[in-house]
């Protein structure tokens, strides 16, 4: 299949044009003369590039020319937001554009990275403008699938491990520790992305994914203790609520704003069985990705000397 990749610069794309590549699909990827393609590793001499930008339509227009399908995995990046673009430009009207030149060009299939939570009842700029892209690829009369993923592992890299190794010995956590997740590898996301492309049981679907572990943010946190070493159980946290009202007393201090903890923040308990039954892909499991990932941190973390 020809397939252009947007967003192929970035995890979840990245992995979703090396994997589109090795099932043997031609890949052609819409990417900025600013975008870092280090992630495509070898991948790199296969794929097609065209530069350009979600906001131009005429340059999706022209990387659309002569594709059956594309796959969409963007998000507002802090370059975005350097540029003064928001979510509803880049998150909404970036992917009604690319609706709108997919519906010109005549294209199958259209594969849309979206997120866990997200649908009309969402209050914050970031949900809502995905809930709105989602709607506009639901109505666009080309066949889709919509994944809207758990945590995945790369945010336990990036935020999680860290955070439990330089805490150290303690019991308290700063978030909720009783809502439940289901995580996933973005690698396992990116191969049910390309599988989607072709496979009739993910058709005209909006797919909420996860890997087979159903654990609560407290187990999380207590497996990377172990892992690190640190004589630690965690058992307290902060509700939903109280993460709330600390917001909005002191918000300066926070990274999230309160209208996105109310979206983000949710308890949610996949049936494990649909993907499954879907794609037949064998996930990475948590215990596994933590049992590399801990160690990497943790030696990467002394190495700053932090
Ligand atoms: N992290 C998670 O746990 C998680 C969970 C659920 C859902 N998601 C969702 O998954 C999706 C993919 O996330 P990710 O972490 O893979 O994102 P990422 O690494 O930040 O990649 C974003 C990509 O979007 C491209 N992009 C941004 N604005 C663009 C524009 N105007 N024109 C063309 N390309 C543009 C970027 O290109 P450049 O390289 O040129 O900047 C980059 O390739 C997002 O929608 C995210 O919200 C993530």
């Amino acid at each position: 299949m020809n397939i252009l990749v947007i967003g192929a610069t970035g995890d979840v794309g990245s992995e979703a044009a090396k994997s589109a590549v090795k099932k043997g699909h031609r890949v052609r990827a819409l990417v900025r003369n600013t975008s870092n393609r280090d992630k495509l590793g070898e991948a790199k001499d296969t794929i097609e590039f065209v530069e350009g930008d979600m906001l131009d339509k005429a340059s999706l227009e022209r990387a659309l020319e002569g594709m059956e399908a594309v796959i969409i995995s963007i998000r507002l990046t802090e370059g975005e937001q350097k540029k003064g673009r928001t979510y509803q430009d880049v998150e909404l009207k970036g992917v009604t554009n690319i609706v709108e030149a997919a519906q010109k060009k005549g294209l199958r299939k259209i594969v849309h990275v979206s997120a866990s939570g997200v649908g009309p009842q969402c209050v914050s700029d970031m949900y809502k403008a995905k809930y709105q892209s989602e709607e506009a690829i639901r109505k666009s009369g080309i066949d889709y699938t919509i994944f809207q993923p758990s945590g995945m592992f790369k945010d336990f890299a990036f935020y999680h491990i860290p955070t439990v190794i330089k805490m150290g010995v303690t019991n308290k956590w700063p978030g909720p520790i009783d809502l439940h997740m289901s995580p996933l590898s973005h690698i396992d996301l990116a191969k049910c992305m390309v599988d989607a492309l072709t496979n009739p049981k993910a058709s005209k679907k909006t797919l909420e994914i996860g890997g087979p572990d159903c654990i609560t943010s407290a187990e999380l946190l207590n497996m990377i203790a172990g892992e690190a070493g640190i004589p630690t159980t965690y058992t307290e946290g902060v509700s939903k609520d109280q993460l709330i009202e600390m917001v909005k007393s002191n918000p300066q201090k926070s990274f999230f704003s309160v209208e996105m903890i109310k979206d983000f923040y949710n308890d949610k308990r996949l049936d494990f069985k649909i993907i499954d039954e879907i794609f037949g892909i064998e996930f990475q499991r948590v215990g596994d990705f933590l049992k590399e990932a801990v160690p990497r941190v943790k030696a990467a973390l002394t190495k700053q000397g932090k």
